[in-house]
């Protein structure tokens, strides 16, 4: 028996990256899964392959700024599967980029439909859904943009900050109908939505990535869709309002090659193994 046997998910942005590699897992676990997406092809495939890993998986395109289009997805997996348990709120985009004095008022409100306003009314519209059986988990993308400035993404940085907020704001008014609401902020994983805006080759990008953090590897989708499997799962069942960041240590801090053992990039130290008073360093 999977562990989430019986239940049944919606996954946004699952056409692609993260949102897919959770739908497989998802199915793998026993889950039937709603894939939705704007990219009717791409969440076409990703539905097979999920219905391949042992469920059945159907794909709804869906806009995730338009609320009668969130409101049919939930209507869908309500009407395909008879119950709603997991919403994955996954879906998004990097959005505006540019100097805060340059950003139009049009591509700043864009972002914020999809990257905030797409959680907000997937969290909105699955709680009525979810209480109706007793409950059920709400797990949304968020970013460690959220909580590290990056110059000239200041309207997904914002986004993505407001989505941890309203993370621990529902998951108080929603407790208690035993409805958890949790967030995931990936760091660098290698997701088509990287491959698409970086000068480089995949390979290249991968061999970057691999050292850009404490943990000397790449983030995979797979990485996310296993936080997010513990989030969906009973395994979580008291755990609400966090915020999992999932990002190989990238956040921690400054890397220092002395203590984790030379990581290229980080500046040099002296090695020890104690490091007592600094006069007599
Ligand atoms: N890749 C990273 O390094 C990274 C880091 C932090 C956070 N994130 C977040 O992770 C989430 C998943 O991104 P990914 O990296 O898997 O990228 P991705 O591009 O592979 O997947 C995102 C999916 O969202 C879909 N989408 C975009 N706009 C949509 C809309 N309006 N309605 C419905 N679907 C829409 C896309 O079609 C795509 O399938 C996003 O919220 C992203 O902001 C990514």
């Amino acid at each position: 028996m999977g562990q989430l046997t019986g239940k049944t998910a919606i996954i946004t942005g699952a056409a692609s990256g993260m949102g897919k590699a959770t739908a497989i897992l998802f199915a793998r676990e026993g889950a039937n899964v709603v894939l939705a997406d704007l990219n009717e092809k791409g969440g076409e495939e990703a539905a097979q392959l999920a219905t391949n890993a042992g469920a059945s998986c159907v794909f709804q395109r869906t806009d995730v700024s338009s609320e009668p289009e969130i409101a049919a997805m939930v209507s869908r997996a309500l009407k395909e599967f008879g119950r709603l348990d997991i919403t994955f709120n996954n879906a998004g985009i990097g959005g505006a980029v540019g100097s805060v004095e340059t950003v139009s008022f049009e591509d700043w409100d864009r972002t914020q439909s999809i990257c905030l306003r797409g959680i907000f009314l997937g969290i909105k519209h699955s709680a009525g859904a979810m209480r109706a059986t007793g409950g059920g988990s709400i797990i949304s993308t968020a970013s460690i943009a959220a909580f590290h400035a990056f110059p000239h993404l200041h309207a997904y940085g914002a986004a993505k900050a407001g989505v941890i907020n309203l993370t621990r704001s529902s998951a108080i008014e929603l407790g208690r109908s035993f409805i958890r609401v949790n967030c995931i902020s990936p760091g660098n994983i290698l997701t088509p939505m990287v491959y698409g805006v970086i000068p480089a080759t995949p390979a290249e990008i991968d061999a970057q990535f691999a050292k850009s953090q404490p943990i000397p590897r790449a983030g995979q989708p797979e990485d996310i869709a296993n936080a997010a499997l513990f989030l969906a799962s009973d395994a979580s069942r008291f755990v609400t309002g966090v915020n999992l960041t999932v990002d190989g240590g990238l956040t921690l801090g400054a890397i220092d090659g002395g203590v984790t053992g030379a990581i290229e990039g980080a500046p040099p130290v002296r090695n020890s193994t104690f490091r007592g008073p600094s006069f007599e360093l």
